[in-house]
């Protein structure tokens, strides 16, 4: 089975807009020579105040050599949420995935599977592409139940999800001590967790659309992991934080990944 490998750049909350414009330019300007067929498939997730300049600046990348993506979604089309995004306007700016279930997002802003799953559905629905994380804290690997944790929250984020549909969402693991600690997880035992990811997904909608679905490794990767990374059998790219914010490092990342 070969799947096109993703690399995304998950900027977080960083970047006002001149600074975004200044990275996604030099990522242009990284790649600009490189054909896009030899390239994987690369995405960029700014804040949301940057998705209309860093939109503007990629549409005129030759051939959709770069792809948008939004950080985070409310699941609801409109109506009174202060302070929430919804779908819709995201699509205005032709982003093309949207990062859900992110750590960060579940640890300090409190979402749970529930709400990941209703966001996972709105945004399949919507026609766009969720990049759905999951990943276990130090403690759970410590007492060995890592391999249920990620199990539970892959079945819960794609409960009532069509089987077709789980071949096209892209899945993160991203273990939690691993994310910007520059403690990368190991690549064997990153591709063993990502191994029993394809097989839950295969339980849930059949092997074949299992082995469609490409599953990123996220966790402090760098231009010097990524080779080993993308040589395992089931590592379908990476999700990439500190790295991605300087364009020097995120262009060696996607050379690294490249066919
Ligand atoms: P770092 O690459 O900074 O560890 O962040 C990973 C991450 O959380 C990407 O979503």
């Amino acid at each position: 089975m070969s799947r096109r490998p993703i690399i995304a750049g998950n900027w977080k909350m960083h970047n006002n807009r001149a600074q975004s414009e200044e990275l996604i330019c030099g990522i242009k300007d990284a790649i600009k020579d490189i054909d896009k067929d030899l390239l994987p498939e690369v995405v960029v997730a700014p804040v949301f105040t940057s998705l209309d300049i860093v939109s503007k600046n990629i549409s005129d990348c030759a051939c959709g050599k770069i792809q948008l993506a939004a950080q985070n979604c409310y699941f609801e089309p409109k109506g009174a949420f202060t302070g929430e995004i919804s779908i819709d306007m995201i699509k205005d700016f032709d982003a093309k995935f949207i990062i859900i279930g992110h750590s960060e997002r579940r640890q300090i802003f409190g979402e749970s599977d529930e709400l990941i799953n209703k966001k996972a559905i709105a945004i399949i629905e919507a026609g766009l592409t969720p990049i759905i994380c999951c990943g276990e804290t130090l403690e759970q690997r410590e007492l060995g139940v890592t391999d249920s944790h990620i199990a539970s929250q892959i079945v819960k984020a794609l409960e009532n999800v069509k089987p077709a549909d789980v071949a096209n969402v892209v899945i993160a693991y991203e273990p939690i001590w691993a994310i910007g600690t520059g403690k990368t997880c190991d690549s064997v035992e990153a591709n063993r967790v990502i191994k029993v990811i394809r097989t839950t997904l295969a339980q849930i909608a059949g092997k074949d659309n299992a082995d469609k679905v490409r599953i990123l490794y996220g966790g402090s990767v760098k231009p010097e992991t990524i080779k080993e990374q993308m040589a395992q059998s089931d590592i379908d790219g990476a999700l990439v934080g500190g790295a991605s914010l300087k364009a020097d490092s995120f262009a060696q990342i996607i050379k690294g990944a490249m066919k």
